[in-house]
């Protein structure tokens, strides 16, 4: 009875996605995940996703991951799909990631995005609460075991590598590899083929050793706690047209739907970070805006008797 109540108490403030509301649970944006009991947690353990701040801890042996296999042209197809939740590219065999802390290595299956609407952003992570337009997630499963199943048991089961995605006036050129196929995917349930391209080229090259480290859960349902989460700090960048295919040509809905639904803000909400410790690679530069906020706040507390001396010392 209380349960189902909660439900809709959830159900009922789907409509009221807020970018300025925060760590309570009517703030959630995003409707199917907290359907399911799993995901509906009342007590946040390690979930997914957090928001970023400057309560960082730099740990000198994050160094940058080793990315196998993400600078070649694999062979074989890719395969784009739309599932109703959000556009998922598996990738095949082929790549690898391990090193920077990762406890093992972990086999690269699919890769997918979080996005907003037309006119509000929809990263799942946040950056001192500011929300990007996008978050691309490439997920990564734990070598030792055979299947999903089995690593959503393992709380490091599931690395997945998260990078924000924000908006300048040039198209992307790599990230057309993937925006030029949307249009065959617009409806829940369609898949095309994608011919394969270097990984590497999606991504911020030259600041792959900058990003934080934390242990949560995925994102969507099941919602299991089992991923070791690495967050760079360097967005990727693609155009406000290659933006507006996903947040008004994608639908939650079927071709043959009476009622066409755009998927739109599908991102889980922010969860408490509580015990749990964020850790900065050695190269991270540990979120620009809020070190410098940090230190004008240190450095204010000792400006501040000097300021006011100052005001008042040509009265004496
Ligand atoms: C630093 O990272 C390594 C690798 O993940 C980990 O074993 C170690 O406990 C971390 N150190 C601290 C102080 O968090
Ligand atoms: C949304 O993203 C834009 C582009 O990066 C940014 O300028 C704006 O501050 C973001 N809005 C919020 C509410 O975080
Ligand atoms: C997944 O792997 C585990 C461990 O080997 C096995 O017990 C289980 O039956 C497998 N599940 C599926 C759905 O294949
Ligand atoms: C990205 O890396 C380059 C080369 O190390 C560095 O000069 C630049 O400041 C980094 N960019 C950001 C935004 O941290
Ligand atoms: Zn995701």
């Amino acid at each position: 009875m209380i349960w189902t109540a909660a439900l809709l108490v959830i159900v009922g403030s789907y409509a009221d996605s807020d970018d300025y509301c925060y760590d309570e649970p009517h703030c959630d944006s995003y409707s199917w995940g907290d359907m399911f009991p799993s995901c509906y947690s009342l007590i946040d353990h390690h979930d997914s996703p957090i928001n970023l701040d400057e309560h960082m801890v730099r740990n000198a042996s994050l160094g940058a991951l080793y990315l196998e296999g993400f600078e070649e042209t694999q062979t074989g197809h890719w395969t784009l799909k739309n599932d109703g939740h959000s556009v998922i590219l598996q990738v095949g065999s082929g790549m690898a990631v391990s090193g920077g802390g990762l406890p093992d290595v972990y086999h690269t299956i699919q890769l997918h995005f979080h996005w907003g609407g037309p006119a509000s952003n929809g990263s799942e992570h946040t950056v001192d609460r500011r929300r990007y337009p996008m978050e691309m997630h490439i997920v990564n499963i734990k070598s030792i075991h055979p299947n999903l199943s089995a690593a959503l048991d393992d709380p490091t089961g599931l690395a997945v590598l998260g990078f924000f995605i924000d908006v300048v006036y040039a198209d992307n050129v790599h990230f057309g590899h993937i925006s030029q196929k949307l249009s065959s995917v617009a409806y829940k349930g369609q898949a095309t083929k994608v011919k394969p391209f270097p990984l590497m080229s999606l991504l911020p090259k030259h600041n792959m050793s900058q990003y934080y480290r934390y242990y949560g859960s995925l994102t969507t349902p099941p919602c299991s706690q089992a991923v070791v989460w690495t967050l760079y700090e360097v967005p990727i960048y693609i155009s406000w047209s290659q933006l507006a295919q996903f947040t008004s040509q994608i639908f939650s809905t079927e071709e043959d739907a009476e009622q066409v639904t755009p998927l739109q803000n599908n991102f889980r909400h922010i969860h408490h970070i509580l015990s749990r410790v964020v850790s900065a690679s050695i190269d991270a530069k540990l979120l620009r805006g809020a070190a410098g906020r940090t230190l004008w706040s240190a450095t204010s507390v000792h400006l501040l008797p000097v300021l006011l001396l100052g005001c008042f010392l040509p009265g004496l």
